[in-house]
């Protein structure tokens, strides 16, 4: 697309599709979700579906990504802080249908809950569409450089690029928590569809890396090509170095 809008408007409409196709068949709808820039401009066309247009998501089962760990989920900087601002405060979806990783639990839970949480998105029918964006390591989620493919959801240290990217969300990139739950590279992968989104002249060098460039855990996002149902959704900027 020529602009970041555009795309988003598209990807918007495809996940509103899906929700509509599933409701008229009486079925839940599951998503896996993203947070960050990326994400933005889909969930402000999805709220304008939802007030303008009927959207609903009372069939709507969703499953973030990741989070910090660790975070409490009234901080500013918290995934569940965001996803309820720029996306479930606004629209009809039943609170026990959003799972967001907990980054409050005490260290010795972690591997049960991580495990339970890929357990509960299989029971739920597993997921039908991921959104992802791309951190400039070639993460998705927080899958930093070095994440198999095959990884589940677990406790990961962050990149240090990655906690210099977050610094602007925490004042200081001493205060940017230094690990974070996150699906992994198989859980993401399992996804029946995904849908990539890559924005701005800052993601143009890894998403080669990632379309273009060698399947290897040195960019996780590469693993991406070998899955059957993915679109990468790109603006002009983006896609500066694709050939
Ligand atoms: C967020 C996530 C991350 C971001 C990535 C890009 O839930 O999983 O992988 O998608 O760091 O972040 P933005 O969109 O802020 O450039």
């Amino acid at each position: 697309f020529e602009t970041s809008q555009e795309g988003a408007i598209y990807v918007a409409h495809e996940i509103a599709e899906l929700i509509r196709a599933k409701q008229a068949k009486g079925k839940q709808a599951v998503l896996g979700l993203a947070t960050g820039s990326s994400p933005i401009g889909v969930y402000q066309e999805l709220v304008r579906l939802h007030r303008e247009e009927g959207l609903s998501f009372q069939n709507v089962v969703t499953f973030n990504l990741d989070e910090y760990y660790p975070m409490q989920p009234d901080e500013l900087q918290s995934y569940v802080y965001f996803m309820h601002e720029q996306l479930f405060d606004h629209v009809d979806i039943r609170p026990e249908n959003v799972h967001i990783p907990d980054g409050t639990l005490p260290i010795e839970q972690v591997k049960a809950y991580c495990q339970a949480y890929d357990k509960l998105i299989e029971a739920c029918g597993g997921l039908d569409l991921q959104l992802l964006g791309i951190g400039r390591t070639g993460h998705i989620g927080f899958n930093e450089p070095g994440s198999a493919s095959t990884s589940t959801t677990r406790l990961v240290k962050l990149d240090p690029l990655t906690i210099t990217d977050a610094a602007k969300d925490f004042i200081k990139e001493e205060y940017v928590p230094l690990r974070a739950l996150t699906m992994g590279v198989g859980t993401i992968t399992k996804a029946r569809q995904i849908i990539l989104l890559a924005w701005g002249e800052g993601k143009a060098k890894i998403l080669k890396e990632t379309v273009e460039g060698k399947i290897s855990d040195a960019v996780p996002a590469s693993f991406l090509q070998q899955h059957p149902h993915t679109r990468v959704v790109v603006d002009q900027w983006a896609a500066l170095e694709l050939t």
